[in-house]
């Protein structure tokens, strides 16, 4: 149980953190991705920038929506004092995903990095679609633990734009690598990470009945 509480305050602590942070950065700080797309050159297709930053700001309103959705659904509470809540928080849930994966899909062709870092993007669309998916179906099922585990590991997916800028300036910074191809090994990197760590995740909560965390 203590270890429970100890995982649900590390998992809400990072995301708060990071939905203040991206809701900082790109609507206060830098809202026209000034230092981003100074990285962007060579592109093969003309990138029409009041339609990408528009179709940018849609996606890192929905994907913090989805990270603050996915989160309150993690708290024990909800799960089993407000029932329909979670039911209704989880479809708030899906939609978004769907919305960050649509603008996601408009963005990946212009991706830093080019046509490796676009194919890694699209990649990721189709895992985290498939994953969620995955989760909604088991719980349409009644399987509960299954569909908690499905959906940790789809939530993994809310810190894709963290762990690639993190893998990016590691080796961008770290190891002195371009830039662009820092931000490739970021995009295929995150992919692999995203779907190993939750599996640890999974295994350290145990496939016990209790089905959420402690909150
Ligand atoms: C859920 C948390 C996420 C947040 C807060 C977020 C935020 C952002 C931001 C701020 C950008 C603009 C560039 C930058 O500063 O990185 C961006 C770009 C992008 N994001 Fe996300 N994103 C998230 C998840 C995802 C996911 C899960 C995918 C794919 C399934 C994705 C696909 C993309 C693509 C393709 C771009 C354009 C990259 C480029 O132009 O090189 N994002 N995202």
């Amino acid at each position: 149980m203590k270890k429970r509480n100890t995982l649900y305050g590390l998992l809400a602590s990072a995301s708060v953190l990071f939905i203040l942070y991206a809701l900082v950065k790109n609507y206060m700080i830098d809202p026209e991705a000034t230092s981003f797309l100074s990285h962007k050159t060579g592109l093969k297709r003309e990138l029409n920038l009041p339609v990408w930053l528009n179709v940018m700001y849609v996606h890192v309103a929905f994907a913090c929506i989805a990270m603050a959705s996915g989160l309150v659904n993690f708290s024990k509470w909800i799960f089993e004092k407000k029932r329909r809540f979670h039911r209704i928080n989880g479809y708030v849930y899906i939609v978004s995903v769907l919305v960050v994966v649509l603008t996601s899909g408009y963005m990946a062709p212009y991706a830093t990095g080019g046509k490796i870092s676009s194919m890694g993007f699209n990649a990721l669309n189709i895992i985290w679609l498939i994953i969620t998916i995955t989760a909604l179906v088991q719980i349409r099922r009644k399987r509960i633990i299954r569909h908690r585990n499905w959906m940790i590991r789809s939530y993994a997916f809310c810190f894709t734009n963290l762990l690639i800028h993190l893998i990016t300036s590691l080796f961008h910074q770290g190891f002195g690598f371009v830039y662009a191809t820092s931000y490739t090994i970021g995009v295929y990197g995150s992919i692999a990470l995203l779907l190993v760590i939750p599996s640890i995740f999974i295994r350290t909560i145990g496939q016990s009945k209790d089905v959420s965390f402690p909150s």
